[in-house]
């Protein structure tokens, strides 16, 4: 009987320990915690920096963090910061990663605080925009990070808060900043048991929340194909090997390994050719061609299969014509999957945090995100908070990457929510 009683008390103690009540202590501090942390994002907004130049960024991240009274590294991967925070109860480590750096975009949003900023970029002077919302990002998680601090002593777990460079890539070339964080072993120390990530989406109604499960985003593979055939006269084509006619049937036919070989109803498969390069004047037929393209697979065994076919295809077509075709793939991203069962579980928080109506699950997306890395090494989840101003429709809201992309922060705070939920209802 006592050892039954013991039983009891233990599977209460663990049920509860499960799922901890999220203190009443937070919902009074969430009003004047929006506030700050539109402040913050509108700093970060007006104050945009590069993929790994995010000097500035970094340092306030670090000096924020220090100043709420947690324990920080900085630098990490050059230019991010991890933060941790040990709660007063057991519990599991829980990773969030927030994605810092801004991109190469000028700024047309008519807002107070828009951008002004301007950084050499490939040789070229441009605009430095936050153009998909990383900014909200960096801020939801400072202020996630100090409303779980107010409540350390009832914090179940330890908290690990990744602010992450240059998810937009290494301009350089190279391992993005997830890659490059994951080099310097950021999950292991502590051990990272669950990861979870938020994308602000500018289509989504504001406030809302939506996540797929499973295959989430695609993956991103860079690919170049350089046709070599043989210069000649324009007059004479028979005297040499045209790369542009080989680059032509290469180009068109990419698209039979989309169309005629991928099974479509397993996952989507895109594949986009962006630049072709070739020749200078009319009557010169050229010697090389250079094709450069993405590919997105949301399907591990269909990104190799294209990987595989493209490689076939492009060498056997310009062997036809007499040519000889290199194929370069380059790896950006791999596909992010949503762990599901750590997507059953995170559904009743997530409901708490935006309302029952307000979470959906949501289709893949065939855009891609380096989280993709992190959830390589732990169970993980990505989901999309909306940005899209009440009474807009979705068609209207300008995309991702583009000059007048705008958020609605008044949905940020959901966010906060969010991520305060997860972590106390494990
Ligand atoms: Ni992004």
């Amino acid at each position: 009987m006592k050892k039954l009683v013991a039983l009891i008390a233990l599977a209460v103690l663990s049920s509860s320990m499960l799922n901890a009540q999220t203190p009443a202590k937070l919902t009074k501090i969430y009003p004047e915690l929006e506030t700050k942390l539109i402040e913050w994002r509108r700093y970060l907004h007006a104050n945009p920096e590069l993929s790994f130049a995010e000097m500035n960024t970094g340092k306030l991240i670090a000096d924020s963090l220090k100043s709420f009274g947690l324990s920080v590294k900085y630098p990490v991967a050059k230019t991010g910061v991890i933060a941790i925070l040990k709660g007063g109860k057991p519990g599991p480590v829980i990773g969030i990663r927030a994605d810092i750096d801004a991109l190469p975009v000028t700024e047309r949003a008519p807002i107070s605080f828009a951008s002004k900023v301007t950084a050499d970029y490939a040789g070229q002077k441009v605009g430095v925009m936050h153009a998909c919302g990383h900014d909200a990002h960096t801020a939801i998680l400072l202020a996630t990070a100090y409303a779980l601090k107010q409540v350390q002593s009832q914090l179940p777990g330890t908290v690990v808060f990744f602010f992450q460079p240059a998810e937009e890539g290494n301009p350089n070339g190279g391992p993005g900043g997830a890659e490059t964080m994951l080099k310097e072993n950021v999950m292991d120390d502590p051990k990272i048991d669950k990861m979870y990530a938020l994308h602000m989406s500018a289509a989504q109604p504001v406030g809302t929340i939506g996540y797929a499960q499973g295959a989430a985003m695609a993956s991103a593979d860079m690919f170049k194909i350089v046709v070599k055939g043989k210069g000649s006269h324009g007059s004479m084509p028979w005297g040499g090997v045209d790369p542009i006619m080989v680059s032509a049937q290469i180009i068109q036919n990419l698209q039979t390994i989309v169309s005629r070989q991928s099974n479509l109803t397993k996952a989507p498969l895109v594949i986009s050719v962006g630049s072709l390069h070739s020749g200078v004047r009319s009557n010169i037929i050229p010697e090389t061609a250079e094709i450069v393209g993405s590919l997105r697979a949301l399907d591990e065994q269909m990104r190799l299969d294209a990987h595989a076919s493209m490689r076939k295809m492009a060498k056997a077509i310009a062997e036809s014509a007499g040519a000889t075709a290199t194929v370069e793939i380059n790896t950006s991203t791999l596909v992010t999957v949503n762990d599901v069962d750590l997507c059953k579980k995170a559904a009743p928080a997530l409901a708490r945090a935006a309302g029952a109506d307000n979470v959906k699950i949501i289709p893949w997306i065939t855009g891609s995100e380096d989280f993709s890395y992190f959830g390589q090494k732990a169970p993980a989840m990505l989901f999309m908070l909306g940005g899209l101003p009440k009474g807009k429709k979705p068609e209207e809201a300008a995309p991702h990457h583009t000059p007048d992309f705008y958020l609605d922060e008044s949905g940020f705070i959901v966010g906060v929510r969010a991520f305060v939920e997860l972590v106390f209802n494990q």
